[in-house]
């Protein structure tokens, strides 16, 4: 299989709509990611590229962990698809690895994630490490952070401020 991974382009967004609604089988997550790029929150972007054709995207935007004495700048991992024709061929994993890659470049430190807690450890996100974390959207071992630094999140205990278009979500 000859796969690009690469950052999004404006010519993307259709197939990066279809991707999404397709691996989610609704439009909520494909409308979000428009909402994210309309509103500026989008941080990372990446798609994967097979034969010519995106059939999967990852995507990264920027959210604050809100302590009592200060704001904590982070990132959320979502939404990220792969059109079902293709998963479970490893595509998934390239997109994660490379979109980690490229928060760490940009010196981000933190990333959270709500998602399958049997795909994301092998990364290194780890539910010990949300729990001290409030989220509106869900808790329990789906509910993931990742350091990409030394120990930022040690001793960090605080509330998650998504973006509006999260809380727009129904
Ligand atoms: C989750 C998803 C992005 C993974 O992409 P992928 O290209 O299939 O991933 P890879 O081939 O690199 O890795 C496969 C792993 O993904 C996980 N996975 C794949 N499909 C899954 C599914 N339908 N449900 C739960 N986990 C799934 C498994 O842990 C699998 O590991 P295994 O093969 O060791 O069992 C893809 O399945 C998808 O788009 N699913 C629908 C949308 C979704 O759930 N997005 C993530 C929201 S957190």
């Amino acid at each position: 299989m000859n796969v690009t991974i690469r950052p999004e382009s404006i010519k993307d967004w259709q197939s990066i709509w279809r991707v999404n609604q397709a691996a989610f089988e609704g439009d909520a997550e494909a409308n979000l990611v428009n909402a994210l790029r309309d509103g500026g929150f989008v941080d990372v972007s990446i798609v994967a590229e097979v034969g010519g054709k995106v059939v999967g995207h990852i995507l990264f935007s920027r959210i604050t962990i809100e302590t009592k004495s200060e704001t904590i700048d982070a990132l959320s991992l979502a939404p990220m698809a792969v059109m079902p024709s293709h998963q479970r061929q490893g595509l998934g994993t390239m997109l994660v690895e490379s979109g980690l890659a490229a928060c760490r470049e940009q010196g981000q430190r933190i990333v959270v994630v709500l998602g399958h807690p049997e795909f994301y450890p092998r990364f290194g996100f780890s539910a010990a490490l949300a729990q001290k974390l409030e989220s509106p959207f869900g808790s329990g071992e789906a509910w993931m952070a990742m350091d990409l630094s030394e120990e930022s999140l040690n001793g960090i205990e605080g509330r998650i401020e998504y973006s509006p278009p999260f809380m727009a979500l129904e």
